[in-house]
């Protein structure tokens, strides 16, 4: 018997709460300044972002449980280099239920976000993610994205407002 094909689907208002809940996890694996934050920190940091970028295009792409409830979000908008101005599509995060990795749905919401991009005629994808994060370090490599620059930071007390 050969399994359903997963749908990809735009996200919907009631998935709020827990595409909150997922991306503070992949955000603590990818950024960790955000580390520092409380858990309602993080949450309001995240929540008023993904509003600002919504207004830049900004969309949230899911599969769904047999439940309905969503296993997987990809957080993902059009953008340009900030020096080239070559447009690009802007990964902001790929984050899957831990109930449900290692299931192909990762590499399914990135092949879908390079669709989309495709679809408006973008062609050069980027994202962010830790050094120390091996799951999505493999996992881009095997979808082909190569290491372009390393993020230096130099957080002297000075810097922490
Ligand atoms: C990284 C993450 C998105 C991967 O999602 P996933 O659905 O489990 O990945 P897939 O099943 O599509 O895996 C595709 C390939 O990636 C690689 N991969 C994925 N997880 C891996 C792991 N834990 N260790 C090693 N390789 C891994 C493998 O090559 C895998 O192919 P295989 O299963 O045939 O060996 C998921 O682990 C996650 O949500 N992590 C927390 C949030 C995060 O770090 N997000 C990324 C930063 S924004």
């Amino acid at each position: 018997m050969t399994a359903e094909p997963v749908a990809i689907e735009d996200s919907i208002e009631s998935d709020r709460p827990v595409l909150l809940e997922l991306f503070g996890q992949a955000v603590r694996a990818s950024y960790p300044d955000l580390a520092r934050m409380t858990r309602s920190e993080a949450r309001d940091r995240i929540e008023a972002q993904w509003a600002w970028y919504r207004e830049q295009g900004g969309h949230v792409r899911v599969t769904r449980a047999p439940g309905g409830g969503v296993s997987a979000c990809c957080w993902s908008l059009p953008t340009h280099h900030p020096v080239t101005g070559v447009r690009e599509w802007f990964i902001v995060i790929l984050a899957v239920d831990p109930g449900h990795r290692r299931q192909g749905l990762g590499r399914l919401l990135l092949d879908d976000a390079r669709n989309e991009a495709r679809k408006v005629g973008i062609h050069r994808l980027r994202l962010f993610t830790h050094t120390a994060n091996v799951a999505a370090h493999s996992l881009y490599r095997e979808a082909g994205f190569e290491e372009a620059t390393v993020e230096l930071v130099l957080d002297g007390e000075e810097s922490r407002g």
